[in-house]
């Protein structure tokens, strides 16, 4: 069994990862330090898979902690790394705390992979780094353009220092993911996505708005050149992209790269509105959301949605789950985090 370190493994993508990699014969292990995810979603995992995942309970940017994680382990075959924060407003915020977390957990893994020689390489990055693109869909040779926000820009940079890792590094072969709208829960219901106080994502705006946590969703806009006035997006049920990791991997250890670093963009394919969206929701659960139509929401790009036939050609896969699948599981999911108190609990072991 290959042995996988996954980092962020307790947070949205990292946990169904794990479940998707255990279910496919890998051996893993989790580094995590819950500052933004909460304990419990290893316990999901373990539930859904019957098997138990050791977790490092260290800050990656911490080079220390971090290297003593690859002294314990001397059989690591690769490394999925999602750790990093992920909101973009507050990034808007506080761009320092974006920088210091997210480019130093990811110097100290590839200080790690180096001298470790760490065969293999996945990154979690996002379609962000496309800025308001000039075409779509976009392909992986679409240019990266400015940034919207500091979050983008750590994903940009971290994209860049691994080129320029690879291009003298001959040892470690990397694959850049780069997601669309990661939105859904596993079917068990078991894991999902826990956002930080008030959720910025649509899907989790969605589901709360249903619940009665939030009063009203407004869509940011209904007068951009799209079919119906309201943004264009890629939505991808978390279950999916899971699977597309695991794929990675497998597409890198049997060496089928033609580059020591590979880009692929995952997202489904079809670019639907926020107005659209809102309706596969009502129509997949009979419920009526409250919501009304305001302003733009600064930072936002008008439309985007992915090419994915490189992740089709080169890794097999294929997006199993449609936006109702999302939207049902989503559902589900936040259902069964309001009623279950040990999860509320959770929430509260939060750092910050
Ligand atoms: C953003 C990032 C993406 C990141 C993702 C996860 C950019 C350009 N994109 O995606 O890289 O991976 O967050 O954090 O930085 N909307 C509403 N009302 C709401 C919430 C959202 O109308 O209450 C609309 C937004 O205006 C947008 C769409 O829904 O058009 C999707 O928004 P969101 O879920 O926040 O994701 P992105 O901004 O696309």
């Amino acid at each position: 069994m290959k042995k996988i370190l996954v980092t962020g493994g307790s947070g949205y993508i990292g946990s169904h990862t794990l479940v998707d990699l255990i279910e496919n014969g890998f051996e893993v292990i989790s580094a995590d330090n819950n500052s933004r995810s909460a304990i419990g979603m290893l316990e999901g995992v373990e539930k859904i898979t019957g098997t138990k995942v050791k977790n490092y309970k260290v800050d990656l940017c911490n080079f220390d902690e971090t290297r003593a994680i690859f002294e314990e382990n001397d059989t690591i075959a690769g490394i999925i790394h999602f750790a990093a924060y992920k909101a973009v407003g507050e990034s808007v915020e506080k761009p320092l705390l974006y920088f210091h977390n997210n480019m130093g957990s990811l110097i100290n893994i590839l200080r790690c992979i180096e001298e470790f020689k760490i065969p293999n390489f996945v990154f979690s990055s996002s379609c962000t780094v496309y800025g308001n693109p000039d075409e779509i869909p976009v392909t992986e040779q679409t240019p990266r353009k400015d940034a919207e926000s500091p979050y983008g820009l750590t994903k940009q940079m971290g994209e860049q220092m691994i080129e320029a890792f690879a291009a003298t590094n001959k040892i470690t072969n990397s694959v850049l993911l780069r997601y669309f709208n990661p939105a859904g829960a596993h079917p068990s219901s078991l894991i999902g996505e826990l956002p930080i106080d008030r959720p910025q994502n649509l899907t989790p705006v969605i589901t709360q708005t249903a619940i009665g946590k939030i009063p009203a969703l407004t869509v940011f806009g209904n007068d951009y050149p799209t079919r119906d006035g309201s943004c264009v997006r890629d939505f991808i049920h978390v279950c999916d992209l899971a699977h597309a990791h695991t794929l990675a991997l497998g597409f890198l250890l049997q060496k089928k790269n033609t580059n020591n670093c590979e880009v692929f963009n995952l997202g489904s394919g079809d670019g639907i509105t926020v107005l659209e969206s809102i309706k596969a929701f009502e129509e997949s659960t009979g419920m009526k959301l409250n919501y009304s139509i305001g302003n733009r929401r600064p930072g936002d790009v008008i439309a985007i949605y992915a090419n994915n036939d490189k992740a089709k050609n080169e890794l097999g896969w294929s997006p199993q789950y449609t936006v109702k699948d999302i939207m049902t599981s989503a559902w589900k999911w936040e259902q069964y985090i309001q009623h279950q108190p040990t999860h509320l609990d959770l929430r509260a072991h939060r750092l910050n």
